[in-house]
This record gives structure tokens, sequence and C-alpha cells, in this order.
């Protein structure tokens, strides 16, 4: 099959698509024919470091932990999926024609394949941090790096829970982000004042999704550190702040949950821009300089 490897650690440069040995289901596992598969800030900086969280990552390597597509294989033990079934979750190397997922949900006919396969991570992101950060309807929520795909999902997540959401963003992304349901503002020198105006009252809870260096701003505009999250800087704890840094266990209970919010009509995946698997490098690029609006995503067949 085609898939997008590496042989050597770097940017986005070393991607390459080589033949390799189809992957297979292992227990509790199935294997899709990929449609989509999305790709994350996170894939580039495992691809320059080779590693992740302490372990090293072994050469040739592929890329992408989401996906979505069609079931050709199903693991021992999987139960809830037939072969054919259309679904889209976590997987291994899913820039590629097959992959494994290790948890997914049904995808409903209704929802793209491209916009299934940049689900999951942002899904789970963004219920994970508004869960542990305990905002409550009639609050108002300042999000820092809004117009992310993490930032997409936080808003409307939230907005849906009934918060007034504030999300900082350029200036060109401000209609973007009153589309999503937020107030926009600009990030940079001046926050706390525009925030002022915006919020007069102020604002009880503030989410960092982009850094650098906001956590002393958001401290100053909440008051209360541990009604402050961040989910890029891993000093967030010696502020008093919250840091969140890794998936829970089993998101499958949150991507059911989405799809069925996107039946509703009440979320969506913004796609910056896709790239067909023989153009993966740029997509890594692309998510490299880190402007993306919405969701970036590698597309199959
Ligand atoms: N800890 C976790 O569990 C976890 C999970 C998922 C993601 N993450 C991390 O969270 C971050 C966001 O992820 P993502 O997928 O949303 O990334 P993304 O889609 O690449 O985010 C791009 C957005 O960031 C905005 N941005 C760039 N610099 C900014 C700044 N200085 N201030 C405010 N906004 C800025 C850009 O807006 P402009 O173009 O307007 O600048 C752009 O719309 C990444 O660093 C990712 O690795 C962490």
């Amino acid at each position: 099959m085609k898939a997008v490897q590496f042989s050597a650690y770097g940017g986005p440069e070393v991607l390459q698509v080589a033949d390799i040995d189809e992957p297979h289901a292992g227990p509790g596992q199935v294997r899709i024919a990929v449609r989509a598969a999305g790709v994350n800030p996170s894939d580039g900086m495992k691809l320059r470091a080779g590693c992740w969280r302490g372990r090293p990552i072994a050469l040739p390597s592929g890329i992408g932990v989401e996906g979505a597509g069609v079931v050709d294989e199903v693991g021992e033990g999987s139960t809830d999926v037939s072969l054919g079934d259309a679904v889209f979750g976590y997987g291994i190397n899913t820039a590629a024609q097959y992959a494994v997922l290790t948890h997914w949900a049904r995808k409903p006919d209704g929802l793209p394949f491209a916009q299934a396969g940049g689900f999951p991570v942002v899904v789970e992101t963004a219920t994970r941090i508004l869960a542990q950060i305990g905002v409550k309807a009639g609050e108002t929520l300042l999000v820092n790096g809004a117009a992310g795909g993490v930032g997409s999902a936080v808003i409307q997540f939230a907005r849906y829970r009934g918060i007034i959401v504030i999300g900082t963003a350029s200036a060109p992304k401000h209609e973007y982000l009153r589309g999503l349901g937020a107030v926009p503002t600009t990030y940079g020198p001046g926050l706390v004042e525009r925030i002022g105006h915006i919020a007069p009252a102020g604002v009880n809870a503030a989410l960092d999704l982009a850094g650098p260096g906001i956590l002393p701003t958001l401290l100053a505009l909440v008051g209360d550190p541990s009604r402050v999250l961040s989910i890029v800087d891993a000093t967030a704890p010696l502020h008093g702040a919250q840091g969140s840094f890794a998936p829970q266990n089993h998101p499958e209970r949150v991507l059911s949950e989405a799809a069925r919010l996107y039946t509703e009509g009440v979320f969506r995946m913004p796609l910056d821009k896709t790239f067909p698997l023989e153009e993966a490098a740029d997509a890594y690029k692309r998510s490299a300089a880190g402007h993306a609006t919405g969701k970036l995503v590698i597309t199959l067949g």
C-alpha cells in the first residue's frame, strides 16, 4: 500500500510516500481503508524530535493519529462493528491507504469523511479541557488561539452549553470566529484592555491553546489561577494554573457525541484545506506554520 513515511527526523520535507506492507487489525482493533487522515501539530513535533512522551520513534515510521474510512478487517474481540461500516477514530500511522484504528465511533451518513477524519483529536481535547476547567452556562470563557482546530471545537461545544466565548485570533479571522459563535479579539499587546472593553464584568475562565508566554496575562484577567488551563505550556502548574497534556483512555463516547452533534447541526469542523496523500508534506508544512483556520486533512479515494 501507499503510506506517508519518514526515514530521518526533521521538518515536513523528510516526509515521502512509500510502498510498504499493509498493517492488520490486532485484538480490539479494526482496519480501515482510509478516506481521510487529520493533520495535527503534535505529528510535526514527533517528526522533528524523534521521540514522543519519552519514547523514541523507530525509523522508518509512518505518521498520523486519526482518520476516517471504511472497515475492511475486524480484530478479535472488536464488537459493535462490521465489515463495510464507515467509522472515524484514533489510529496508528493513519496517513496511508490502510490503517489500524484503536478507538472509533460510527460515522453518520451525512458527515463527510474529510471532516470525520479530523474530528478525533480536536473533539477529545475540547471536551476534556472544558470539563477540566469546569466552566458553566452563563459564564464567560476566554480562548487564546481560538481559530485553529482545537479552538474551533472549543467554541462550538462551549456555545452549545450556553457559555459566552471570547476568542483571540489575527484580525482576518474575526469573521470566522463570529461565525462559530465567539466574540473575537486580537492577541498580543493590549489584550487586557481589549478584554476589559468586551467583558467589563471580567472573564470567569481562560484556555490557552497557543501560548507562547500568555499565561501571566490570562492569570491577570481571570484572577483565580485554577480557572486558567493550558494545553501547550508545560509551565502552567508552576503558575498555579492547570495543564492538560494527554488524551483520555476511552474517547469513544466523546467521538459518538460529536457525531450526534454534527447530525443535529450543532457541530462541524471547518477545513482549512485538504491535501491528497502525495502532498502530505505540504499539509505538514502548513500545519507547522501555525496559522491553519480550522483543520488540515489528508484525503484519499
Ligand atoms: N495538550 C493536549 O492534549 C493537546 C491536544 C491537541 C492539541 N494540542 C496543541 O494545542 C495547540 C493547538 O492545536 P490546534 O490543532 O488547534 O493547532 P492549529 O490548528 O495548528 O492552530 C492554528 C491556529 O493558532 C493560531 N495562533 C497562532 N499563533 C497564535 C498566537 N500567538 N496567539 C493566538 N493564536 C495563535 C492561529 O491563528 P492566527 O493565524 O490568527 O495567528 C491559527 O488559527 C497545538 O500546539 C497542539 O500541539 C495539545
